[in-house]
Formats: C-alpha cells, sequence, structure tokens
C-alpha cells in the first residue's frame, strides 16, 4: 500500500486583493497532503474553494452567482454517474456572512473564514464524513500514534483486552488518528457483554476495555462507560475492569461515579493533558483548560481517593515557549502521577500544527523532554515506594523470570513479583509489599490465597 492518497483536483478561484491570492497558496499547501493538487478549472475538480471578496456588494453577488453555477455542474457530474463536487467558501465573504451563505445556497459544504484557514483539513475530513465517505490522507499507512494495542482477540491468559470504541472527533491539531481511524464509534453493549462474558468463561478475571476515546463510548441509549462499566462488573469471574484511553472532555459524572461505587473498575486512570499551558492547550485544539483538568482530577480523587494517574505529554509544539513548558511542569507537580508517557512534538503533515509558525528546534524538545522525565520518573518512583509495607490484592498472572517467581498486576497496575506457587496463577491473592523500583514491586504473600 503506497503511503500516498490518490490525487484528488482542487479548484482554487480567487478574488479581491493580494491577501486573498496568498491565502488561496496557503490553502492549496495545507491541503496538497490530503491528496489535493491543484487544477486550472472547477470542471472535473473534486474540490472547488471560492476565495471570496467582500469588498463591494457587487463582488458578493457575484460569488452567489457562481454557486449557482457550481451546483449546476456537480448536479449534471452527479447525473453522470460522476463522483460529487465539495463547495467550499473562503475568504471575507465567508468572514462577512457565515453560515448564512449555506441557507442561501444549501449546495454549499462548507464556510472558513481567513482566521481558520489552518482547519481546513479538520473542516473537509467532517464534511467527508458527514456524508460517510472515508478520506485518505497521505499518512503512514500504521502512524505510531494511531496504533490502537491489540483487539477483542480470543482469551490467552488471565488478563484481556476488548475493544468497545474506535475512531475520534477531538481533532488535536497535532494528530493523525480523526483522519486516519474515522470518526468515533461504539460497539454495541450486547456484544460487548457477550465478548467480556466469554473471555470470563476462558478464565480472563481482568479486561481492559479499548478505544481511542474509551470515554466517549454511548451504548445508543444515551448510556455511557458509567453505566457499560456497571453492567459488566456484573459477570461473574471478572473481577477487574480497566479502561483507555480517555479524553478530558468526556470524563463525565457518571463514570467518576463508577471509580466511588464498582469495586472491580480498578483504581487507574489514564487521563491525557498534553500540556499544562492554556495557550498550547488552545492551540492543539484540546477542548480543556489546565484548571479544568486539574478540577476533574480533584473530582476523581473525591471519588476515589487512592486512584493512581496517568498522562500523555507532548514536549515541543509549534510555538511552545519556555513559560509554557513550566506550566506543564507545574501541572504535573499538582497532580502527582504514578505513570506516564512522553513524546517530543513531532510534525504530522496533513495536521494543522504542522503548518503553524514557531516549530520547535529539536535539541530544545530532547531538553525538555529529558527534564520532564526526570520530573515524572521520580514521581513514578515516589508513588512505588509509597506502597512499600502495604498489603495489596495482586491478580497472578504468569511465572516470572525465575522458577518459582510469578509475575501479577496491582490495583494501580504496578508489576509484583513474588515467590509463589504456580497454582495461584489466575487467582487474587493478599501480597505483602516489600520493595519497590521504577517500573516495579516484590511483593511475598500475606495469606493463604483468597
Ligand atoms: N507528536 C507527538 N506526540 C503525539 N501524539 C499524538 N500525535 C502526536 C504528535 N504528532 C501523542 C499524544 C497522544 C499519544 C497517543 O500520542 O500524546 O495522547
Ligand atoms: Fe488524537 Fe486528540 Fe483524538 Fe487523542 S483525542 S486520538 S490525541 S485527536
Amino acid at each position: 500500500m503506497s503511503a500516498q492518497a490518490p490525487s484528488k483536483r482542487l479548484f482554487i478561484k480567487t478574488y479581491g486583493c493580494q491577501m486573498n491570492v496568498y491565502d488561496s497558496e496557503r490553502m492549496a499547501d495545507v491541503l496538497s497532503p490530503l491528496g489535493y493538487t491543484m487544477t486550472e478549472t472547477p470542471q472535473g475538480a473534486d474540490l472547488v474553494v471560492l476565495n471570496t471578496c467582500h469588498i463591494r456588494e457587487k463582488a458578493t453577488e457575484k460569488v452567489y452567482s457562481e454557486l449557482g453555477k457550481l451546483k449546476e455542474m456537480r448536479e449534471e457530474r452527479l447525473a453522470e454517474g460522476g463522483a460529487r463536487m465539495t463547495i467550499a467558501v473562503a475568504g471575507c465573504v465567508a468572514q462577512a456572512e457565515g453560515e448564512e451563505i449555506m441557507r442561501r445556497q444549501p449546495a454549499v459544504d462548507l464556510v472558513v473564514g481567513p482566521q481558520a484557514y489552518h482547519q481546513l483539513p479538520e473542516l473537509i475530513a467532517r464534511t467527508h464524513r458527514s456524508r460517510g465517505e472515508r478520506l485518505s490522507a497521505n499518512f503512514e499507512p500504521q502512524d505510531k500514534f494511531d496504533a490502537l494495542a491489540p483487539a477483542g482477540r480470543k482469551a490467552n491468559g488471565v488478563t484481556a483486552f476488548l475493544t468497545i470504541q474506535e475512531g475520534c472527533d477531538k481533532f488535536c491539531t497535532f494528530c493523525v488518528v480523526p483522519y486516519t481511524r474515522g470518526p468515533e464509534w461504539s460497539r454495541p453493549a450486547a456484544a460487548i457483554e457477550a465478548e467480556a462474558r466469554s473471555l470470563a468463561g476462558q478464565g480472563v478475571r481482568e479486561v481492559t476495555l479499548l478505544g481511542q476515546n474509551v470515554n466517549a463510548y454511548g451504548d445508543g441509549a444515551g448510556g455511557g462507560l458509567g453505566g457499560l462499566v456497571r453492567r459488566l462488573a456484573k459477570i461473574p469471574g471478572l473481577d477487574r475492569i480497566r479502561y483507555t484511553t480517555s479524553h478530558p472532555r468526556d470524563m463525565d459524572e457518571a463514570l467518576i461515579a463508577a471509580h466511588a461505587e464498582v469495586e472491580a473498575l480498578m483504581p487507574y486512570l489514564h487521563l491525557p493533558v498534553q500540556s499544562g499551558s492554556d495557550r498550547i492547550l488552545k492551540a492543539m485544539n484540546r477542548g480543556h483548560t489546565a484548571e479544568r483538568y486539574l478540577g476533574l482530577v480533584e473530582q476523581v480523587r473525591a471519588a476515589r481517593p487512592d486512584i493512581a494517574l496517568s498522562g500523555d505529554f507532548i514536549v515541543g509544539f509549534p510555538g511552545e515557549s519556555e513559560a509554557d513548558f513550566e506550566a506543564t511542569l507545574q501541572l504535573v507537580r499538582e497532580v502527582g502521577y504514578a505513570s506516564a508517557f512522553t513524546f517530543k512534538y513531532s510534525r504530522r503533515p496533513g495536521t494543522p500544527a504542522a503548518s503553524l509558525d514557531g516549530q520547535v528546534a529539536e535539541a530544545e524538545k530532547a531538553d525538555r523532554l529529558a527534564r520532564l522525565n526526570t520530573l515524572l520518573d521520580a514521581q513514578q518512583r515516589a508513588f512505588n515506594a509509597a506502597q512499600a509495607g502495604r498489603v495489596l490484592p495482586v491478580l497472578f498472572e504468569r511465572p516470572g523470570r525465575n522458577p518459582g517467581d510469578l509475575i501479577g498486576r496491582s490495583p494501580y497496575l504496578q508489576s509484583v513479583h513474588i515467590r509463589a506457587p504456580e497454582g495461584l496463577i489466575g487467582r487474587i491473592a493478599p501480597v505483602r509489599i516489600v520493595a519497590a523500583a521504577k517500573m516495579s514491586l516484590a511483593g511475598e504473600l500475606a495469606l493463604e490465597s483468597a
């Protein structure tokens, strides 16, 4: 499979001043990674953009008359069995009249003002989605940020992943997933429950519910992930439930309440924040502020005080200053993470952030990543060290490296190494934690097996 998207033809008609001429070139640039190449006429174009001018009433009227012609052209082509042409209005008429344009000429698919050209890839992708079409951009086939952990497989041990949701509608400006994986979609609850029952019947004691935006899960009847967790928690033998990855915007009250009330829901939450700077969060199109994130953390901790928090972080997003990065460090200090995934910003052509000014130098990114990792590593060690002396219920998963050793997991997703009989695999037993390292704990059986 080639990484290059099939070529689509783009026609931009530019009205008015030099500013518009310049903007038309920029629009062509941001659309080229989606496979659009420029063409000289609207005939045969897959996407037509009218980059408009509002300076005189006459100029505006010209736009409406052009739109009428485009509508006819589209209808003729559809009647001949051709592909549907997408019609967009950009420029100053778009800015001034906004959605009014779509009311006056319903053939228009999208309206985009000059402030939002960097969002064109998102807007075009959304337009295609609303028609049920997939837009194949020239993103690498298996982008490293696109890959979900292995999905809904046959039971192979005492823990299993279970895909319940796919896709993403969030359009973070750095991320390819909304383009490559398409819209948010949830599996029917009954199918999920059936698979979970089957897994439990095969000896699975712990499931991790998976989705790119797992907490955007909806069962179609108004129930979200909290409700699904409650439903799955009733399955005999299924003692532990986890889920990943969550978005702060979808962290609802019902899910937070489930953390307080559902014993099987493990006290671990992976809640990516990406940055602690509101300016950067806005440029990332995250849809939340640092304060909102901290508020959620507070609510979750009120529901489940011992919860282990984990996050994703990006350093060196375009325009990130030292002060913005400091804000990230400060947020990390305030939250106190049990684990984390950190990334240097990586430019993904076709995503809006790729064409932003202020790309951060590689050496600066590396330096910030190292400083962030130092802080997060210390937090992870501290979180693990705090378990020493405690007795934790451990699910025994598999034999360890040394004969006579088993490896299990604490409720907080820590690996626990322990000398114990193999018969304990698949059981949950109390373990006294005797030592802690960065990546794992060591323990000894506290009681006979439960
Ligand atoms: N550059 C760096 N990190 C990225 N992620 C997604 N896209 C990018 C990118 N372009 C990270 C985010 C996300 C995780 C799965 O991958 O932190 O949460
Ligand atoms: Fe990418 Fe943002 Fe969607 Fe996560 S929420 S998959 S980072 S666009």
